[in-house]
């Protein structure tokens, strides 16, 4: 008999995965499920519970109105079913604009409720004061610049960025000031692929794009969107399965074989 004690599996930290800028791309994809977020950790260096959930698992149009508690219940399920990938949970619009104090308080609920390992906000300069003050307090934190869709309202929609040129600057400060302000990462969404270039030769924490070209430190994308599940996917998207067409073959073989009564059949009674 081994004597041997099984080592526990470590999960992988914030500052673990600043320190995978420049090597090995960093792997993510979002996750809102025990069960998905399970496979997942098994590939994933980081499982981001977005706030995409809104819409991919509510049906909402934006993800404006998704509420904290959502986010909790989403990131308690994550963390539940996970052991190594570092969990990281949206804050959701509306609980950290207001001010660095609120958004502590709300950064702290996240942690504390979820077990997450970090919080993720959108914005770039005008975030940094906050970012800055969460980190302070021991809150890791992933920025997001570029397409903030939590902006939809404000930028008439879902629109790719640094199209124009002069737009640059703002944006490399963007990416500037969240590096500066503490944050351990940073998504960068929905940007042309010389600026998310230049985002990152200029920055010294990993780049996480989404719609922003293989130049970024890592990438990440909605689960849903790369199974299949999404019949509009984004531009960005590459589709790696068809579970629509699983889901719906199954379904139809399940309803028929109901209408048929041959289901259940002996193997599924109890005698
Ligand atoms: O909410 C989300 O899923 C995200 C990713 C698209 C980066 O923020």
């Amino acid at each position: 008999m081994s004597t041997e004690i099984a080592k526990p599996v470590r999960r992988r930290t914030a500052p673990q995965i600043t320190a995978m800028k420049g090597g090995a791309k960093i792997v993510s994809l979002t996750s809102y499920h025990a069960h998905t977020a399970g496979i997942v950790d098994r590939f994933a260096d980081f499982i981001l519970v977005g706030d995409s959930l809104g819409m991919v698992m509510h049906g909402m149009d934006s993800t404006v109105g998704v509420p904290l508690d959502l986010m909790l219940m989403h990131g308690k399920a994550v963390v539940r079913g996970t052991k190594q990938a570092l969990v990281v949970v949206d804050m959701p619009f509306g609980t950290y604009e207001e001010s660095p104090q609120v958004a502590f308080r709300n950064a702290a609920k996240i942690l504390k409720e979820t077990g997450c390992g970090a919080v993720k906000l959108e914005g770039g300069t005008r975030m940094a004061e906050t970012i800055r003050f969460l980190v302070e307090r021991g809150v890791p934190v992933m920025g997001h610049i570029g397409l903030t869709p939590q902006g939809s309202l404000v930028m008439g929609g879902f629109k790719t960025q640094g199209r124009d040129e002069d737009t640059w600057p703002m944006h490399l400060a963007d990416a500037q000031a969240v590096q500066d302000a503490g944050a351990f990462a940073m998504v960068v969404e929905g940007v042309v692929e010389p600026l998310a270039k230049k985002i990152t030769e200029a920055t010294r924490i990993p780049t996480i794009g989404i719609g922003a070209s293989v130049h970024c430190d890592g990438q990440i994308l909605v689960l849903e969107d790369m199974l299949g599940l999404n019949p509009r996917p984004p531009k960005f998207v590459k589709v790696y399965g068809d579970l629509t067409a699983a889901i719906e073959r199954a379904v139809e073989a399940y309803a028929k074989d109901v209408r048929d009564e041959t289901f259940p059949t002996e193997d599924q009674i109890y005698r």
